[in-house]
């Protein structure tokens, strides 16, 4: 079982205070993200070109199950993992910090990413969209809200360490 698991939505620095946080609690970081796409060979821009959203939530869903399972240090979710409810039902009796920030915060962080397919046309809509039709499952699945607007990455991992 992971040590923690970080959840929130993209641009909100996972990647960033996971390792950060697995380097003070002396243990590993693993991202589904990564895990997906050492799997498949491509970038995740491309499996939601080639197979579209729902063919990606599959394979999300299949990664975050086998990482819940072997995993034992700091393990960050895709932002939209919780989206599926099996997986919500994994995480119960997990350790999870959900990594919040406001949406004004995202379209700052992630504004012209390109990489990111689910922002590709008008960032601050689409931002206000996923945050309203997500937020409730990340509070759902969470042990702990850190916030992160106007924080630093270590700010925040001391954070996490607290409410840990
Ligand atoms: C997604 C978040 C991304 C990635 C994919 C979809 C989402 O992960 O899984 O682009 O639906 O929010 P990060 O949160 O690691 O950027």
């Amino acid at each position: 079982m992971p040590a923690v698991v970080l959840v929130g939505p993209m641009g909100v620095g996972k990647s960033t205070v996971g390792r950060l946080l697995a380097e003070r609690l002396g243990t590993g970081y693993r991202d589904t993200d990564d895990d997906i796409v050492a799997a498949e060979g491509r970038t995740i821009a491309e499996i939601f070109v080639d197979n579209g959203e729902d063919a990606f939530r599959a394979i999300e869903k299949g990664a975050v199950r086998t990482a819940l399972a072997e995993h034992e240090g700091v393990l960050a979710l895709g932002g939209g993992a919780i989206l599926d409810p099996d997986t919500r039902a994994l995480l119960a009796g997990h350790r999870v910090v959900y990594l919040a920030m406001d949406v004004e915060e995202a379209v700052k962080r992630t504004g012209l990413n390109a990489a990111r397919p689910l922002l590709a046309v008008n960032p601050r809509k689409q931002w206000r969209e996923l945050m309203e039709a997500r937020r409730h499952l990340y509070e759902e699945v969470a042990t702990a809200v850190v916030p992160t607007d106007g924080r630093t990455p270590e700010e925040v991992t001391q954070q996490a360490l607290d409410a840990l």
